[in-house]
């Protein structure tokens, strides 16, 4: 018998009557899924402390965030995952605007969308929120 702890995602699909081909297929479909489980109550930012300059950004949970303009606004900032869809490497951030990818040179725009390939998937977008210094991901 499989415990929690002990589990796999193999495991368990092996345990559900999956097995061979469908079991690829089922762990492929799985392979560039670049979404992530934010933490409960969303990530939290201390503005007085990071993000300070436009452009600059950071990685939290998954998440890449990145300051777009001066001013502590919701607008000041995007936040997508931090995954390239076409193969799971962490995106940058640069000051064109846009997250790039530095292994195959994908580019999505600051909605996700891709503007550049060989990517072909959003980055999933987070919604942002700011309150006083504490700029919140959910
Ligand atoms: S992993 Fe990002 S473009 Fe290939």
């Amino acid at each position: 018998m499989l415990t929690q702890e002990s589990i796999t995602r193999k495991d368990f699909l092996r345990s559900m009557g999956l097995g061979g081909s469908a079991l690829l297929a089922v762990l492929a479909s799985c392979k560039n899924a670049s979404d992530v489980i934010l933490p409960v109550g969303g990530i939290t930012v201390d503005l007085a402390t990071k993000l300070l300059t436009t452009n600059s950004y950071i990685y939290s949970n998954g998440v890449i965030i990145a300051r777009t303009a001066s001013g502590n606004t919701a607008s000041s900032f995007v936040a997508v995952a931090q995954a390239c869809t076409h193969a799971g490497t962490s995106v940058v951030f640069q000051s064109s605007g846009k997250f790039h990818c530095p292994n195959h040179g994908a580019e999505f725009n600051t909605s996700g969308a891709v503007t550049q390939g060989p990517a072909t998937k959003s980055l999933t977008k987070y919604t942002v929120a700011v309150s006083g210094t504490t700029l919140t991901i959910s």
